[in-house]
């Protein structure tokens, strides 16, 4: 495994990677749903690149930036052992320039859910997306289900843009007991990590109910809803149950339905997601 820690080596180890390429971008402090992309990533290409960004213009100025976890050691031997071949892990002084002045908007699709909840936040990913498929020239790209919303904004950016690669989205990757991966799981105290089953909970009940015949979207934001507030540590920030391409919230549902929430438990927002009618 080869690291590049300037954009100029990266693409001069890109030279030399044997065709096909798949990419995962990520921001390190990596767990199975990280592991996931890249497995993915390996069975579909000949050569694998992942990246390691803390990307600062995705957080807004009241977020975790500074606190975000970072474990590169830990990260480095993981890659290492999923078989990555080069691992690009750039400065932000050199991914933003302070004469830096472009950015990278995707209209519409950003403006509800994550978009509404964290200003600012879309802007940040798409623009750093966008240079690092620049840089590493990736012939497809490996993104979660997990963050639902991210993965479909990235989908319409390279549409949009007419970039010549492939974006692909992977399954989410969960707990034992139902909590979806996250980097940020790691601030959940004892209690706070029982509570934070809820979110896996009120998603099967969505499940569960549209199982049963529930197509009033109304009902089911609502019985989650009360599920969760019986939680005392669980603050709800939203529950959307939205059409899976325009993610435009739903009254009735008729053919799919992307259930997602944010949902507070301590110190982090915790979000996870559900596809009614279709395939998680
Ligand atoms: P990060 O949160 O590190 O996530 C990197 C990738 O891993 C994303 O595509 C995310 O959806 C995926 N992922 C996270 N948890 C997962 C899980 N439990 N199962 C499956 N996949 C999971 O998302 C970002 O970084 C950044 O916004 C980035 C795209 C790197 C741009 O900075």
């Amino acid at each position: 495994m080869q690291i590049a820690s300037s954009i100029a080596e990266m693409k001069e180890l890109r030279r030399n990677l044997p065709e096909s390429v798949g990419f995962v971008p990520t921001m390190g402090f990596l767990h199975e749903g990280h592991l996931s992309l890249v497995c993915q990533a390996r069975a579909d290409n000949k050569s694998v690149v992942a990246s390691i960004f803390v990307n600062p213009t995705q957080f807004s100025p009241n977020e975790d930036f500074e606190a975000y976890p970072r474990d590169e050691e830990r990260d480095l031997a993981q890659l290492e052992a999923a078989n990555t071949d080069v691992v690009f892990m750039p400065q932000p002084s050199e991914m933003y320039p302070v004469d830096a002045s472009s950015w990278v908007v995707v209209e519409g699709l950003t403006e509800g859910l994550e978009g509404a909840a964290r200003p600012g936040h879309f802007k940040g990913v798409t623009t750093i997306v966008t240079k690092l498929f620049n840089i590493v020239e990736p012939t497809r790209s490996y993104f979660g289900q997990k963050d639902a919303q991210q993965a479909l904004v990235i989908q319409k950016m390279a549409k949009d843009l007419n970039m010549n690669l492939e974006v692909i989205v992977c399954s989410t990757v969960r707990e034992p007991d139902g909590l979806a991966m996250s980097s940020r799981n790691i601030y959940l105290n004892d209690e706070e990590r029982l509570s934070a089953l809820v979110l896996h909970q009120s998603l099967k009940l969505a499940q569960q109910l549209f199982n049963d015949g529930e197509r009033d979207a109304g009902v089911i934001r609502r019985k989650m809803r009360e599920m969760i507030e019986e939680q005392p540590k669980a603050e709800i920030d939203y529950i959307s149950i939205a059409d899976t391409n325009t993610l435009n919230e739903l009254d009735s549902i008729k053919g799919k339905a992307l259930v997602s929430l944010v949902v507070k438990i301590g110190k982090p927002r915790l979000l996870d997601n559900v596809i009614l009618g279709g395939p998680d």
